[in-house]
């Protein structure tokens, strides 16, 4: 079978991950490097010998024996360039956020639509084998009703300017949660601040509820002391918790809640039972969705986080965005 033929595009902090992970996948061949910056490619050329260079995507996409762009580059660029690649008739794998807004995003899921090409948004953890674990967990109703999540995503990181802590840390956490609920959330709330840099909100909380009555609280952040990449799945049978910073045990099932006292009516007991952790494939997550997106290719199949699914977690996005601007809310003072 012919090798799958791949460009990566964007070659800041993310893209050489994204670049190594293809170019050591069998049935793949990493063919272009693109990067305005030509220390970038410099550092390429070094880690891929034999790769091609380009300062921009034009050569990629006059390639005709390339199959697939990768982009990795900054946020405002995804939709138009994501657009660019699947009408010249590559497919196309692009960095979460698809785009800054659900219009953007959806004229990129029309693109694709129109080309008859794959597009693929790098939600990585949804191909995290411990987001898997927890998922076959509250499908398997081994967690009974889900009641509520929280998500921390949190530590002292990268000081963006072209995108704040809720688009940059949220997107993961958001793509997490609709998969788990398998549901839209119909209200949005999220309250922030830029204290470092201003305008790009550091600190933020969100809250969100979804139609069964579900409810989720993330706190993002890339200004805190601790680092933290944790959810927290409460549910009517068991909780569960996936922490992506625990060597050992990233996911861990409590059996713990309350049981209605047969003896009086009206009346609970604390149950505090065994605790457990599933054992989780030790793979490395990026490869696992880089193996995806070459699979989707070959079969035809759309990606578990295809655009429909970007276009879901811009929409969220859009709306606590939304909330966070409008900062209405005054505390009267007695
Ligand atoms: N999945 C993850 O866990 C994860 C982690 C970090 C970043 N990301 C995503 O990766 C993307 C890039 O983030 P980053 O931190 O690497 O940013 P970065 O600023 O470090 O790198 C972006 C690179 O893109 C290049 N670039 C800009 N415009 C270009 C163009 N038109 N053509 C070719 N190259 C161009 C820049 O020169 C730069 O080298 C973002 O979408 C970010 O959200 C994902």
């Amino acid at each position: 079978m012919a090798s799958v033929r791949i460009g990566v595009a964007g070659l800041g902090y993310w893209g050489p991950n994204l670049a190594r992970n293809f170019a050591a996948l069998p049935g793949c061949e990493l063919r272009w490097c693109c990067d305005g910056s030509e220390e970038a490619l410099a550092q390429a050329a070094l880690r891929f010998p034999g790769v091609k260079l380009a300062a921009d995507l034009r050569p990629l996409l006059g390639d005709p024996e390339l199959d697939a762009v990768v982009l990795a580059t900054p946020v405002p660029t995804h939709a138009s360039l994501a657009i660019e690649v699947l009408r010249a008739g590559k497919h196309c794998f692009v960095e979460k956020p698809l785009a800054q807004s659900a219009a953007d995003a959806e004229r990129a899921v029309q693109a694709a639509a129109q080309a008859g090409r794959v597009l693929m948004v790098g939600h990585l953890l949804e191909y995290h084998p411990g987001v898997q674990a927890l998922k076959d967990l509250a499908d398997g109703g081994e967690l009974g009703e889900i009641y509520y999540v929280y998500g921390n995503r949190l530590n002292l990181g990268k000081l963006r300017a072209d995108e704040n802590a809720l688009w940059s840390l949220g997107a993961h956490d958001v793509s997490v949660l609709l998969l788990l609920a398998g549901e839209e959330p119909v209200e949005a709330v999220a309250q922030g601040a830029s204290y470092v840099r201003a305008g790009v909100e550091d600190v933020v909380f969100c809250l969100l509820r979804f139609p069964s009555g579900l409810l989720a609280h993330l706190h993002l952040s890339w200004l805190d002391p601790h680092k933290e990449r944790r959810f927290t799945v409460v549910g009517s049978r068991q909780m569960a918790t996936f922490d992506d910073m625990a060597l050992e045990g990233k996911v861990t099932v409590y059996d713990k809640g309350f049981d209605e006292d047969a003896r009086g009516y009206g009346e609970y007991i604390t149950r505090s039972g065994a605790i457990f952790s599933p054992r989780l494939p030790n793979v490395e997550p990026l490869r696992l969705e880089c193996e995806h997106f070459i699979d989707s290719i070959r079969n035809g199949r759309p990606p578990r986080s295809d655009g429909a699914s970007g276009v879901r977690v811009v929409r969220v996005l859009e709306a606590l965005q939304r909330s966070l601007d409008a900062r209405t809310h005054e505390v009267a003072r007695g």
